[in-house]
Parts: C-alpha cells; structure tokens; sequence
C-alpha cells in the first residue's frame, strides 16, 4: 500500500514565473519562497538557471538560504542545462534536478527533429549526468499526454532505470481529461515496474480547466507528487492551483483520501503576496482566494449563513487564512498594536523599517478612519516588496478639474540623481505618466491599467495595476494609495523598474529544445 501523503511540488517561482510580465527579480522571489516554506510546500521549483542570468541568480539565492523544502532547478536533457542548474542548486539542503525532454510524436518531428529511439538515449545520458551530482534526480516527458502510451512507457523506463528518483507526467497543454489521464497513470504503473520505487508526480496545466481535476484523478491511481502554482499562475491558462488542490483533498477527504503538508491559514497571505509582487490580480470568483469567494450576496444566502454557517459555507474563510476582523486599527493605535498586527501577516520587520512602516500607516490612518488589514498588506507592499528600485519617487503634485489643463510635476531619483519634470496631459494620469516618462526616458506602450478600490468606503485606498510593454518585454506593476493618481504613478514607477530589470537580464533559452 503506497502512503497517502501527496508532495506538494511548488513551481510558482519557474512555470508561474514563465505567464507574460510576472517576472520577478531574485529578491521578489525570495521573498515568496520564503512565504512559500511557511505554506508547507515540499519541493520549490525555484527557477530554470540556464535560461537568463537573473534566474541563476534566483534560484541560488532560493537554494543558499531556505532550509526546510528541497529546492528544484529546472533542466533541459543536455549536459550544459544540467551543470548550470546543479551550480545554481547545489547551495540548498536538499537540492534537486529536474530534467525535461518532450516525448510526443508532435514535439518530436517539428521541435526537436529527433526519431523516437535518439530522445531515449538522450534521456538515458541526461538523467545518468544529473545522477553524478545528486541522487534526486526528477525526469519529465514534456506533453506526455500526447505522447503514444508505449513509447511513454519506454521513456518512464529508461529514465527510472538511469537513475531517476521522481518521475512526472506533465499534461503540458491541457489537452487531458481526467478519465483518460487517469488510465495513462493507471496503464504507466501496470507496466513499468520500476514506478513502485520512486515518486510519480503529475503537472497539469489548465487549457480547459480540468487542471485539478486531472491532478486528483492522477493521485487515485497513484500519484504521490503533485506539481501547481498559487493562484493557478502560469503559462497561457496556468499550472493546476496550489489552493485549490489543497482545499479539495481537506473538505473532500472522504472521497479524495490524501493528506498534504500545507498549513492552509497561510494559504490567503501566500496567494496575496504573489499576486502583489507579480502585478496580476486574482480574479474575484477565484475558488478559495477570490475577493468574492466566501461573500454571500442574495439575501437567502446570507440569511442561513447567518442562521447557520454551514448551510452556505463548505469551508471557513479562517481555514484559509483570510483575515475575519477586518477592521483592525485606527489613529489611535500604538507602535505594539501595529507591531503585533504586522507580526501575524507575517512581516517581521527590523527597527529602521518598522519605523518607516509606522510613519506611513500614521499617514494613512490620518485619511483613514479605520485602517484594513489588506491596506496594511498595501502598505508593507508599496514599501518593503518592491525590490531593486532604479527609479524612486520622491514626490508627486498635480492639478485637474473641469477649468484646467491637466498638469503634473514629478520629482523622482534615478540611479541616485533627482530630477523633476512637469507635464501637461489630458486627464492628470496622463500627465504623470508623461512626466514620468519624460524623466525616465522610457515610454512603453500602456496595454492595461486597472484601478480597485482596496476596501469599501469613500476613504479607501485604490490599487492600481498596470502593464506595459516595450520592444516584446512585459512587465506589470502595482501601487497602492488613497490618491488614485498618486497610485497609478507607484503602479507605473513599479512597472518600469520590472521593465529595465527584465531587459537587463534577458532570457537566454526557452523550454523548448534540448
Ligand atoms: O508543462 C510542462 O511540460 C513543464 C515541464 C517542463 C515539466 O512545465
Ligand atoms: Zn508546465
């Protein structure tokens, strides 16, 4: 009887990274791993170390300072993927090296040009090389599910007779179903013997939303790792979601009878952490981290819920860790109040910037009657997440109204120098866009700007999310403040640091290939 423990194999920071404009720089993602090994996850996949410099970097930094989850770099099958992935894991604990190579007819004629029999020996050389450094070696058949279930046997084969210790079936473009997936895993363990004796993993990506489903249809026939992304991030329609997974096997273990190491209070701050560093927001009919998942509107539902939780409710939003007093502190809230709310968010901040947080949640309780927990989040965001700051605003004037040009002044320090522009525009966004541009020297296009209000309330702070994009590099930002305007120029000023970062640091390689 194999456990009923299921590996939560995290690649947030590597395929949820890989959705256009969620980039992050190694210290973002840090930060996220460091969330992420407080969740509970088993394995973080950190990164793909030979794609671009920045990665290297990332998942080095990843593998030299969380302990207690293994540390995944992603690899093509060839020697120089594996070596460059191996310097950048080496640092980690527990550090592992996940190998790929496409397995389906398609990939193999008009990808890689290799007959059926040279990806076998490639696979073989490759998983034998990663062997000399470690033995938690993980081999991948990229789109397996439309890989010919023979040769997908062959492949599995030869990669755990070479040494590999986790073999996963990736369903790469979300064409499965979970009847069939579950006969491919089914058909997988009757005939290759040696899959008794290493993890079976699976990684489903979300084409036609059947991503978990077919996660949880792998796991009955004996899927033990699990590979997902919070929020569902990822490539096109995303990897299979982190929360959701968890969620299902917790309130449906009767008929899901697997257990996994996520502590799920820490699912709510992970899924808002990585979607505040990443610029993208979660949709508000998210499953279990959407802004409307636990809120009851027709009033037949909220009279039972009222009456009784469980009529309408499946799950607590307490088990998921969204906070359920929302109203937390207001200008007369001391240092030890603020101190010990930023504490159970999970902000430990040191003196110097605890002070600095103090300064502005002062400020903002001063616009503010009440101050929400999620405009701490902001707060904490706008300050201490943004990483690698090339521009910085000092400060921002405007003036607009139904008599006037619309004109802004931004005084705002590059690399150390400040400079102040005034622009003219036709609204006052616009003119601190154009000052802002004007400063930088960069002008991007502006393909979405998106404004929400944080809480309810004439008072509330607004969160603005941009993306721009120039010369095909995507970048998202956000900011957050009771001035909408004020926010749009953080959102914009955070986009265009990503922006510069990422051209910076340009991706070398692709997934494709070996
Ligand atoms: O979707 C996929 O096939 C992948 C592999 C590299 C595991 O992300
Ligand atoms: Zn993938």
């Amino acid at each position: 009887m194999s456990s009923n423990i299921v590996k939560i194999f995290d690649t947030t920071l590597r395929d949820g990274e890989q959705a256009p404009g969620c980039g992050m720089t190694p210290e973002e993602k840090l930060r996220v791993a460091h969330q992420l090994e407080k969740l509970g996850v088993d394995i973080i996949e950190a990164g793909f170390p030979i794609s671009s410099e920045g990665d290297f970097q990332s998942v080095k930094l990843i593998a030299d300072k969380i302990r207690g989850c293994e540390i995944a770099g992603l690899c093509r099958a060839n020697f120089a993927d594996i070596d460059r992935g191996w310097e950048a894991i080496k640092g980690a604990e527990n550090p592992r090296i996940h190998t790929f190579i496409a397995t389906s007819d398609i990939h193999l004629q008009h990808k890689l040009k290799k007959t059926r029999d040279e990806v076998l020996e490639i696979i073989s050389t490759a998983v034998k090389h990663a062997k000399r450094y470690t033995d938690n070696v993980e081999f991948s058949c990229e789109d397996a599910t439309r890989t010919g279930l023979d040769y997908l046997c062959r492949a599995v084969d030869i990669a755990i007779r070479t040494g590999a210790t986790t073999i996963n079936i990736p369903d790469t473009v979300g064409f499965t179903v979970p009847e069939e997936f579950a006969y491919v895993i089914r058909t997988l363990k009757e005939k290759v013997p040696g899959l008794d004796n290493v993890t079976l993993s699976v990684h489903c990506h979300n084409d036609l939303g059947l991503a978990v489903a077919n996660s949880i249809a792998a796991m009955k026939e004996g899927a033990r790792q699990v590979e997902c992304t919070i929020n569902g991030l990822g490539e096109r329609a995303g990897n299979a979601s982190l929360e959701e997974i968890v969620m299902a096997l917790k309130v449906r273990n009767d008929r899901n009878p697997f257990k996994t190491r996520i502590i799920t209070e820490q699912i709510y701050p992970t899924s808002r952490l990585v979607s505040q560093v990443t610029g993208v927001n979660v949709q508000p009919n998210k499953a279990i981290v959407g802004a409307n998942a636990f809120a009851h509107e027709a009033g037949i539902h909220q009279d039972g819920v009222l009456k009784e939780k469980s009529t309408y409710e499946i799950m607590t939003p307490e088990e998921v860790g969204i906070p359920s007093n929302k109203i937390i502190l207001g200008k007369h809230s001391g240092r030890h109040a603020f101190r010990k709310r930023l504490e159970e968010f999970g902000y430990f901040l040191n003196d110097k910037d605890f002070e600095t947080a103090f300064k502005q949640f002062k400020d903002l309780s001063d616009k503010k009657k009440y101050v929400f927990d999620e405009d701490i989040e902001a707060l904490i965001s706008d300050e201490f997440l943004r990483s690698s700051d090339f521009f910085k605003i000092i400060s921002i004037n405007f003036a607009s109204g139904t008599d006037m040009r619309p004109v802004a002044t931004i005084k705002i320090l590059i690399d150390g120098e400040e400079i102040t522009v005034s622009e003219y525009g036709s609204g006052p966004v616009d003119a601190v866009y154009k000052a802002i541009s004007k400063a930088t020297g960069v002008t991007p296009n502006l393909q979405s700007y998106v404004v929400a209000a944080i809480t309810g309330g004439t008072d509330a702070q607004g969160e603005v999310t941009v993306r721009v994009e120039e010369d095909g590099i995507v970048s998202q930002g956000q900011g957050a403040n009771t001035d909408v305007v004020v926010a749009s120029a953080k959102a914009y000023v955070n986009a265009l640091n990503k922006l510069r970062w990422r051209k910076e640091h340009p991706r070398r390689a692709t997934t494709t290939g070996v």
